[in-house]
């Protein structure tokens, strides 16, 4: 299956982004896995390749303008105009308040998860706009919904992501571009792996008890599978509604706002 569509997903490397580009890539779009780890981006180009999609790697660094606006670029010769961004690069660092480092990571947090999911779509949203034509999916949390103990950088980059996401949505709805997001909670990825780690070592908790823990605090009792969170992004860069928001629970999908249809765009010219 071939689409036209040319598709660009951030921390393309990791759990849920390496599935999800295989997940697009599945779907017949031309896949940019972009990241900062080139072993990790060529994985999973290698990945999507041997399931018969195409994909290349992109070097790319959220926090870094210049390394943005060079991908841009390196992907335009490549593959032509990216019409789907999927911004899910993303750090989770646990801090108490009262921490030495409470700062430093809560800045560090509102640079990747924030800022960086921002400046992504803000760089590549020219292109779209022009084609009168665009999808942004936005990779929060259910910290995004709730506030949770321990993570209050975390849970406030994510929030931060949502309003923003909300506000884009209603903006760019009369120009062809629509906005999703989607919250899961907790997601069986090397991300939940080191909270798992995070909790053995400050606790008297084994392995298997912190992972454990960690699904109990999911409302579906069992972590959330980087599969079904590529599925549910796929679903709404093929949608024609924006400021969809779904929340993934690890049993269910929770449309917690169901968007509005995008209003029909005709590029200058026609
Ligand atoms: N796991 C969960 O429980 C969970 C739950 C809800 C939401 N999420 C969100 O889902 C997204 C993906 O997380 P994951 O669970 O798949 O974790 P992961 O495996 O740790 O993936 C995170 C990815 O982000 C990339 N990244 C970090 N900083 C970056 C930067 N400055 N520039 C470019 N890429 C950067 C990493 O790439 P490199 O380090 O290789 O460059 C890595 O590929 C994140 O936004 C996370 O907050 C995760």
């Amino acid at each position: 299956m071939t689409s036209d569509h040319v598709a660009l997903v951030t921390g393309g490397g990791g759990g849920i982004g390496a599935a999800t580009s295989l997940a697009l890539a599945g779907a017949g779009a031309t896949v940019l896995v972009s990241g900062r780890d080139e072993l990790r981006l060529q994985a999973c180009v290698d990945a999507v390749r041997a399931a018969g999609g195409v994909a290349y790697p992109l070097s790319l660094d959220v926090c870094d303008e210049g390394s943005i606006r060079d991908a841009r670029q390196k992907a335009l010769d490549l593959v032509g105009p990216v019409d789907w961004v999927v911004a899910n690069a993303g750090v989770a660092i646990s801090a108490a308040l009262t921490s030495d480092e409470v700062e430093s990571v809560a800045q560090k947090q509102m640079d990747v998860n924030y800022h960086g999911a921002r400046r992504v779509f803000e760089a590549f949203l020219p292109h779209m706009l022009q084609r009168g034509q665009g999808r942004v999916v936005m990779v929060a949390s259910s910290a995004a919904l709730l506030g949770y103990p321990y993570i209050t950088g975390y849970a406030a980059s994510k929030h931060a992501l949502l309003g923003y996401a909300r506000s884009a949505a209603l903006e760019m709805r009369s120009k062809g571009v629509g906005v999703g997001v989607v919250c899961p909670h907790y997601v069986d990825t090397p991300m939940t792996d080191a909270s798992v780690e995070h909790i053995v070592n400050k606790t008297d908790r084994n392995h298997d008890q912190a992972r454990a823990a960690l699904a109990d605090l999911n409302p579906g009792g069992k972590l959330v599978q980087a599969d079904e969170v590529a599925r549910v992004i796929l679903r709404l860069l093929q949608s024609d509604s924006s400021g969809v928001v779904v929340e993934l629970t690890g049993s269910e999908q929770r449309e917690v706002e169901s968007g509005l249809p995008l209003v029909p765009n005709t590029p200058k010219g026609d």
